[in-house]
């Protein structure tokens, strides 16, 4: 790689958070500006799509100048633009990806589509800057839970998946359930303080085919049924203790693929990523699980975890390093694959 600084302006927008952000060689932020949505939500009980796009719309050009000039520059000094095309809903995506291309097609700006889940990895970068592959990542969010091989910059091997629920989704099904609110995962959290992690036996689900996949809607219906049953028989249910247990069943899952992949794939580094990676239980667990295997853990800030575009520019200065630019075809694809490029 050269010595010359690049300087890429990010921009995120694949769900309820419009972000944009000017990164300096994938490692140093100069702004990262997070619009999010999410008191707009919580007012329906989780992501209305059509009402992302919308603000997506109205957000957009301010959070993109606000980017700039937090970072005090213009888009004269800015290298390439970064922009996730995809998972994720597509017209929120088609935002980002219309304002990227339009910034680069007035200013001439070479563009670089990036996966999302590529850019939640890549803010172990941003958070560790002695961070190289190859490592072991647990990528855990509201859409996603993929173990996966970070085998070089830009090269990724999914180990495994989850068959149904993503990780977030359950703690923000559960948190509904138990009349906790949205987004689910921080008050889970707060509340599971108060209770005790063994008081419910709830399961641990297994993939009889895929040792590393997961599976969290059985443990869902299984928080489901209780309060059900308990309501049927108009008996009280202690929340603390649901979402203790809820929490450490969840937990019990990700360490446990985490401990055996660690072993099998002989890694000295694991990193954990995505909304759900701001748990402090959970990272207490998998420090704890890690410190155990001899591995070094990675985990990045709480504002890094959430969807930011920081990470999208750290993802896009590796891309755009290996060589990787797009066109004005460049589209937002909903179910983009890992590793699709
Ligand atoms: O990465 P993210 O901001 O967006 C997606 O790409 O999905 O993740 C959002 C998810 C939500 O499901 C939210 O409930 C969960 O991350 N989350 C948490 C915590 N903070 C956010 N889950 C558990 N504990 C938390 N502290
Ligand atoms: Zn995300």
């Amino acid at each position: 790689m050269s010595d010359k600084e690049v300087r890429i302006l990010a921009i995120e927008s694949s769900c309820d958070e419009t972000a944009a952000a000017v990164v300096v060689n994938g490692r140093k932020v100069l702004s990262n500006v997070i619009s999010t949505q999410i008191p707009l939500h919580t007012l329906y009980g989780g992501v209305v799509p059509e009402i992302a796009s919308r603000k997506h719309i109205e957000r957009i050009n301010q959070v993109i100048a606000q980017a700039l000039e937090e970072a005090e520059c213009t888009l004269d000094d800015i290298d390439a633009i970064g922009v996730t095309y995809g998972p994720g809903l597509v017209g929120a995506l088609l935002v980002g990806v219309s304002a990227a291309k339009a910034i680069s097609f007035a200013k001439d700006i070479p563009l670089v589509g990036v996966h999302h889940i590529e850019g939640h990895i890549c803010a172990n970068y941003i958070q560790n800057e002695d961070l190289e592959p190859p490592f072991l990542c647990l990528v855990v969010s509201g859409g996603h839970t993929h173990l996966v091989r970070v085998v070089d910059y830009g090269k990724y091997e999914i180990l495994g998946r989850t068959r149904d629920d993503a990780a977030g989704e359950a703690f923000d099904k559960v948190a509904r359930a138990i009349g906790l609110g949205y987004p689910g995962g921080p008050k889970i959290e707060k509340k599971a303080k108060e209770g005790n992690p063994k008081a419910i036996p709830f399961p641990v689900a297994k993939v009889a085919d895929g040792p590393y996949d997961f599976s969290f809607s059985g443990l869902k219906s299984a928080v489901l049924n209780y309060v059900n049953g308990a309501n049927m028989r108009g008996e009280c249910v202690n929340e603390a203790d649901i979402a203790a247990s809820f929490q450490r069943a969840v937990i019990e899952a990700l360490t446990g693929h985490a401990r055996q992949a660690i072993r099998e794939f002989g890694t000295d580094k694991f990193a954990i990523a995505g909304g759900v990676a701001s748990n402090g239980t959970l990272r207490e667990a998998m420090e704890k699980m890690c410190a155990e295997e001899g591995v070094k853990f990675y985990y990045p800030a709480p504002i890094l975890c959430t969807d930011n575009a920081a990470m999208i520019g750290s993802a896009a200065y590796y891309e755009f390093m290996a060589g990787h630019r797009d066109g004005w075809d460049l589209n937002a694809v909903p179910n983009l694959p890992l590793g699709s490029r």
